[in-house]
């Protein structure tokens, strides 16, 4: 592999066995340079990060029949697909309808530009809460009465930051992340569960991973207990200050808005969490 540039000294140049001079793309003899480069090593095959070199590259290549392709796509096109994918999956469900049995009259749906960034920045945190669940909390949101957002299960903390995000949008109240980050409570009521996800699940940096993802969001609105859902709700009981090194301090109201059961998925456990953490659920809270 050949890497090339104009930069006399390129940081990229270590990651290269072999590496060639060649004047800046708008220099007259950047192109003859650049073919010549190719002939002389038998190149068939270039990769460009930047778009004007890539343009240039592909004209380049057609006006003098050079056996060579690009191999990347488009690098704009490229960045920018995923933002498109947003904009359609905002508008789709700004215009979707998904009726909840309530007697309570729901606040306004966000915009689809609204909708849209929460989709861009969801899909770049990794787990296990696809589009329609999404769907579903942006629903459900809509009708929560004011209080403490729990989450039970956060793993990398993917619907952790959906919930952040529209409990900052509807400005219901404070989310409290509970999970303990141990792998001794990964089997989730099945042994088949634990043995196939232990490789891809590497729970010792999913706390770190977490907090990397949700602290861009948190401005004391948002903070974690690293403990199973039993012992964390004794906690809450007794002290509604959470403090962490990362996320400072934040202070919960004790009713509880809209409670997420995420953690293990065995039978008891699910009772459980149902029969602590509903005991503060408030009047109109979402479940
Ligand atoms: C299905 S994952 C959560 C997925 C996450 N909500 C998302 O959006 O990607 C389940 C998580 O529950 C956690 N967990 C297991 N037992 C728990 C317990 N007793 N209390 C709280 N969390 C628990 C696991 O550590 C794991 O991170």
């Amino acid at each position: 592999m050949i890497g090339a540039s104009s930069e006399k000294y390129d940081l990229s140049r270590k990651a290269y066995q072999q590496w060639f001079y060649i004047p800046h793309i708008t220099h007259p003899d950047f192109a003859q340079s650049l073919i010549e480069l190719v002939k002389r090593k038998r190149i068939s095959q270039i990769f460009t990060p930047h778009q004007v070199i890539w343009n240039f590259v592909e004209e380049l290549i057609t006006d003098n029949g050079l056996n060579l392709t690009l191999v990347n796509t488009q690098p704009i096109e490229t960045e920018l697909q995923p933002y498109r994918e947003c904009l359609e999956s905002g508008q789709e469900l700004f215009e979707s309808t998904l009726s909840l049995a309530t007697a309570s009259r729901g606040k306004e749906k966000l915009l689809p530009i609204q909708y849209a960034s929460l989709f861009r920045h969801a899909r770049s945190i990794p787990g296990e809460t696809d589009g329609s669940k999404i769907a579903a909390l942006c629903e459900i949101m809509r009708y929560c009465p004011p209080g403490d957002i729990i989450e039970i299960g956060v793993l990398w903390g993917k619907s952790a930051f959906v919930l952040a995000y529209l409990a900052g949008n509807y400005s219901i109240g404070p989310l409290l992340c509970i999970d303990p980050w141990d792998r001794n409570y990964l089997p989730q009521g099945s042994e088949l569960l634990m043995k196939y996800s232990s490789n891809t699940h590497d729970i010792s940096s999913a706390l770190m991973i977490f907090q990397m993802n949700l602290l861009p969001y948190g401005r004391g609105n948002i903070n974690y207990l690293q403990s199973p859902s039993n012992e964390a709700y004794r906690d809450y009981c007794s002290n509604l200050f959470v403090k962490s090194q990362v996320f400072g301090l934040t202070s919960y109201s004790g009713s509880v808005a809209l409670l997420h059961i995420d953690g293990n998925h065995g039978y008891e456990f699910v009772r459980q969490d149902l029969a602590l953490w509903q005991k503060k659920s408030v009047r109109g809270g979402g479940l």
